[in-house]
């Protein structure tokens, strides 16, 4: 995969969850090179984190890494040592429950990340054996069966036994105290090595040891490794195997806040030169892919977008277009993908996934790559996961997002559609979207402040669109929901007097986006509320509490009433004190079912 990767070398960035393990052949230092890594990845999950170090030191601490390293006052020096970032699937959010995990004796050391689906059947055949279980999590099953294991087996051998035994999802890596080799294994959550000189990682993904080295090997499903500072030893369920790194192209450029307050608005300030950086690869790099997929569009009987959370709004509108250029094309959230669709060889299946790593949507191709579908990745990592599942794929250049919600990925992948659209037919102008985006951030901004100074105590908010901007209002909703933290619904205009108006009272937020194309359903619906008293607020031309340039068309509208939208969510979140780049609950990566 001749790509190259944007990723940023983290001078200031705020570092988070994943798995991060190094063995080298020098000390390093626990807190400047391993959990400097470990903080590349939090975006992971930040519930809690956690190190421990071949000689039995360990640390635990509730909450984010910055916490792990104010409270673990005395550094480390160590050749050997895991560490993880948590997002909570089985057991609250404790010191207990955070990992590594050890055994009574503190002999083995583990991280994980997955779920294993059949642990209490592990678990009470491991107390019969007299383990003691002192967590609530899935996790200590593991290192406690490994331990066992290796009482009398290799640590290959046991890992094996484990993988013939567990149900569920997982990438393990572990040691045995006082030893320098590090051991990992790896089922459906991702897993990599990367190689240094005289210093080897393994972590969940690449962005842990970007800042070191551009030697990458994956973890395939059922694979294992023996790691030590000198090399590694891929195992599979039969032997020994053979497999060499391959070279990623970085493009650096530092993620840093600037002088933004929250990288949320740094991203959504940002977005003018993400999408002139899409809009050129797309004319040149990723110019001959386009036109493959849009080759395999035109030769096929049904098209599929799947996606999850904010990537599933893109997917909707990827929809939306394809069906009026006359395809038939669903999207379908990743999670209830199964009781859905008919796939065969001439179904192509989008899977939009700015991540790559998400698992629900990982689940369905593994799952439907058995009739032989076309795959196209639209991803903003390539060597993703999804990536690699792939058949092809376009990848959105946004650069690294730190933030957990969504913002200036969500624009590219819908001008990656839009793209798609436009090479399918020649119907659509982009070009002028980055400057728009501009003028639109810098002339509302006091207008989105002083919306949200009025909806900041607000418990319930109604956005309402139609055709295209339906599902840029559910974006809205979404943002508001997980950054400000005010339920909120996202709805067709055309649904809400089949129920919803109930809910309409005097002084109920609705806001509408109103767009030449919409406008006589979005006025009819708004003159509906209105007469209830409700509170409306629309983003579109003509209005009195945004302003948008004359003449946009329905991409450039879409865009950039949802950019609006984000900012509204941003200042609510910000009036209101919240953890804005890092909302409570929520992991940006989920790759978990
Ligand atoms: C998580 C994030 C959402 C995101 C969704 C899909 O739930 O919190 O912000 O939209 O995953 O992520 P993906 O990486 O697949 O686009």
């Amino acid at each position: 995969m001749g790509s190259r990767l944007l990723v940023e070398s983290h001078k200031e960035v705020e570092i988070v969850c994943g798995i991060v393990a190094i063995t080298s052949e020098k000390l390093f230092s626990v807190k400047k090179d391993l959990l400097f890594g470990l903080k590349k990845l939090e975006y992971r999950g930040y519930d809690s984190a956690g190190f421990a170090t071949t000689e039995g030191n360990y640390g635990k601490e509730v909450g984010d890494i910055d916490n792990l390293l104010r409270s673990t006052q005395k550094d480390f020096l160590t050749k050997t040592a895991i560490s993880h970032t948590r997002w909570a699937t089985h057991g609250g959010v404790t010191k207990q429950n955070a990992h590594p995990h050890f055994d009574a004796k503190k002999e083995v050391f583990l991280v994980h990340n997955g779920i294993i689906e059949n642990f209490l059947e592990l678990k009470a055949a491991l107390e019969a054996k007299g383990y003691i279980f002192r967590t609530e999590t899935d996790t200590e099953v593991i290192v406690n069966f490994l331990h066992d294991r290796m009482k009398t087996s290799k640590p290959i051998d046991a890992m094996r036994d484990f993988m013939k035994a567990a149900k569920g999802t997982y990438a393990v890596v572990f040691f045995k105290t006082g030893s320098d080799k590090l051991y990992a294994m790896k089922k459906d959550s991702p897993l990599c090595l990367g190689v240094s000189k005289g210093r080897v990682f393994v972590a969940s993904d690449i962005y842990a040891f970007s800042h070191e080295t551009d030697r990458v090997i994956f973890f395939e499903d059922y694979e294992m490794a023996e790691v030590s500072p000198q090399g590694f030893q891929f195992f599979g369920m039969s032997g020994p195997m053979k497999k060499e790194p391959v070279q990623i192209q970085w493009e650096r450029e530092p993620v840093i806040k600037k002088h933004f307050d929250h990288f949320m608005l740094k991203e959504i300030c940002e977005q003018p030169a993400a999408v002139e950086r899409l809009l050129h690869s797309l004319k040149t790099t990723q110019a001959k892919r386009m036109g493959e997929i849009a080759d395999m569009v035109r030769g096929c009987k049904r098209i599929f977008f799947l996606a999850c959370g904010t990537s599933y709004h893109a997917a909707l509108i990827g929809s939306y277009l394809l069906s009026r250029l006359g395809f038939e094309a669903h999207a379908v959230i990743a999670s209830e993908f199964e009781d859905f669709s008919i796939i065969d060889k001439d179904t192509v299946v989008f899977a939009v996934s700015q991540s790559g790593e998400t698992m629900d949507v990982i689940t369905v191709l593994k799952d439907i790559k058995r009739f032989n579908p076309k795959i196209i990745a639209i991803v903003n990592y390539p060597y993703s996961s999804v990536h690699r599942m792939a058949d092809n794929y376009i990848e959105i250049m946004a650069g690294q997002e730190i933030c957990v919600a969504a913002t200036k990925t969500f624009t590219n992948t819908l001008v990656a559609i839009y793209e798609l659209a436009r090479v399918l037919r020649n119907h659509i102008v982009l070009d002028r979207i980055p400057s728009i985006i501009e003028e639109v951030i810098s002339e509302n901004e006091s207008n989105v402040k002083r919306l949200a100074k009025k909806l900041k105590d607000k418990h319930d908010i109604f956005v309402l669109g139609h055709r295209v901007s339906y599902p840029i209002a559910r974006e809205i909703a979404l943002k508001l929901k997980e950054i400000s933290y005010v339920h909120a619904e996202g709805m067709m205009a055309g649904e809400l007097k089949h129920g919803t108006i109930a809910l309409i009272e005097p002084g109920v937020p609705v806001i509408g986006l109103v767009h030449e194309s919409n406008r006589d359903r979005m006025d009819s619906a708004l003159r509906e509320v209105q007469a209830r008293g409700a509170d409306v607020y629309k983003i579109g031309n003509h209005s009195k509490d945004f302003m948008l340039p004359d003449g946009l068309n329905e991409e450039e509208y879409s865009i950039v009433s949802t950019i609006i939208g984000h900012l509204l969510a941003y200042h609510i979140a910000k009036l209101n004190g919240l953890p804005i780049d890092k909302p409570r609950n929520l992991a940006k990566s989920v790759t978990v079912k």
